[in-house]
């Protein structure tokens, strides 16, 4: 864990400096530079012995190439037999906070089952003071990456140990170091409330699933805000078995689960005038005799009839019934996490999460807030014409689509035939299918769970206090 603080003046192992490739440093030191072939290249970086100085060349000073810069540094001077560097603080509150989240989001690894741990001398990084005072951005800066990696920490544990009672007594033990509430809904009070979507996918697992229940109450709130995650602690796809090759890393399938038990950790540290719930769907969707099965009809806990044409589009059927609990709070918003669809990595990259809903100016709202937090999120727009593929023979609706294309959006589409008229201009749907699970380190995520949707939810919510 690295402690960042504010300094006025310090000698630490190594000063930092960043430059900009146009950036012309005293000939001795340029000459220095010409003589081992650094360019100033975007991320190009060169450390001087005489002075120990790291230079860090970005093509650009924006508030992103910042961030990154952040994790960058960090990766490479955790190599160096150091304990300490240095580098000096902007005169931009917003950019104060950026580095110090890049610095603190891209020292994470996940190394807890290697049994030769790399140990780094690292431990202090020192941000020389500014005229502008940024103790307050410090602050949130850990407590935003203290939950985005406790989040990745948890999408990364192996099925067999995060199953979705490991997800319950992480929720249980988060409440009892907090000022969280902590309710958790067992097999019998989910047949008892009639999740019966829910139900079906888990059955054939022998890993009971949970609904887990979090929540934040302050004294005077502005609002309530009902965060809801998808955690399928596996997804083999059921009978409708995924191929091997697409089940590896549906370890993964938890993370919007993960990101919401993120969300109320960062919430229970920096408290705002707001109150909110999280709501995860705990699930394993494994095969066996006892399997939910392509042709049955499932009802909902909202009292709609589903055809399953697909065992393997479980998250849906999860997500229906929690986003049916949800809407009983009386939210003002309610906002669900998802890694739902492959077609949304198809549609947007790998590296930007799906916005969905029926209310424009929300989801405008949430993606300007969702690029300032510096996650990569986009509008996917809903139409009537692809609404009328999920239409099926036998019931009110089917699991999946008559048709191939379209299919971020028609899982969108799925969990809006559930959201009551009167929360359907208050929800949100965010499928994080992309960015969720990192296969090759980008910005500051390293190689495994990424913490997607935390910042940008976070920042919401913290929004909404105002
Ligand atoms: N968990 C998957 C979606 C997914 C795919 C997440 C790749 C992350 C990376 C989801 O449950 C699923 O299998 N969806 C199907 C839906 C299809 C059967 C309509 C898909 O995307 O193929
Ligand atoms: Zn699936
Ligand atoms: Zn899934």
């Amino acid at each position: 864990m690295i402690n960042i603080s504010i300094k006025k003046s310090i000698k630490a192992d190594v000063s930092v400096v960043l430059l900009k490739e146009s950036d012309k440093l005293s000939s001795d030191i340029e000459a220095k530079f010409a003589l081992q072939g650094f360019s100033k290249k975007d991320g190009e970086g060169i450390f001087m012995q005489d002075s120990s100085t790291y230079y860090l060349a970005l093509k650009s000073f924006d508030i992103d190439s910042i961030r990154e810069a952040g994790a960058i540094l960090i990766r490479r001077l955790k190599k160096f037999n150091i304990k300490s560097f240095s580098i000096n603080g902007f005169n931009d509150s917003d950019k104060n906070y950026a580095l110090s989240l890049g610095i603190l989001l891209g020292e994470y690894e996940f190394d807890t089952y290697k049994s030769k741990k790399i140990k780094s001398t690292l431990k202090n990084v020192y941000i020389l003071e500014s005229a502008k005072d940024f103790k307050d951005e410090i602050n949130k800066a850990m407590a935003l990456s203290s939950s985005v990696n406790f989040t990745r920490e948890i999408v990364n544990t192996p099925p067999e140990d995060c199953k979705p009672s490991d997800l319950a007594s992480i929720a249980k033990k988060l409440s009892k170091d907090s000022s969280l509430q902590c309710e958790i809904y067992d097999k019998k009070i989910l047949k008892a409330q009639k999740a019966e979507a829910m139900l079906a996918v888990s059955r054939a697992s022998v890993n009971e699933p949970f609904l887990i229940k979090l929540t934040f109450k302050p004294k005077k709130p502005k609002a309530r805000v009902v965060v809801v995650g998808k955690g399928l602690t596996y997804d083999t796809g059921g009978l409708s078995l995924k191929p091997a090759d697409y089940m590896t890393t549906m370890k993964a399938d938890k993370s919007g689960g993960c990101a919401v038990l993120g969300i109320m950790k960062a919430i229970s540290i920096l408290k705002p005038d707001v109150e909110v719930v999280g709501i995860i769907g705990a699930v394993e969707n494994a095969i066996g005799s006892d399997a939910y099965r392509p042709d049955d009809i499932l009802k909902s806990r909202e009292g709609i009839s589903i055809e399953v044409k697909n065992t393997d589009a479980e998250g849906r059927l999860v997500l229906i019934d929690c986003l049916s609990f949800a809407q009983d709070l009386k939210p003002d918003y309610i906002i669900d996490l998802a890694t739902l669809t492959g077609a949304c990595v198809v549609a947007l990259g790998e590296y930007t999460s799906g916005i969905m809903g029926y209310n424009e100016k929300l989801k405008g709202e949430f993606e300007e807030i969702a690029l300032n937090s510096g996650e990569l999120m986009s509008k996917l727009p809903f139409n009537r014409h692809l609404e009328k593929l999920l239409e099926s023979k036998n019931a009110d609706i089917s699991n999946i689509s008559s048709s191939r294309y379209g299919g971020a959006i028609t899982a969108g589409l799925f969990l809006g035939w559930f959201i009551r008229e009167e929360y359907k201009q208050k929800w949100l749907h965010l499928d994080i299918a992309g960015p969720a699970f990192v296969e090759k380190e980008w910005d500051i995520n390293p190689y495994g769970g990424s913490g997607a949707g935390v910042r940008s939810v976070v920042d919401f919510i913290l929004s909404r206090a105002k």
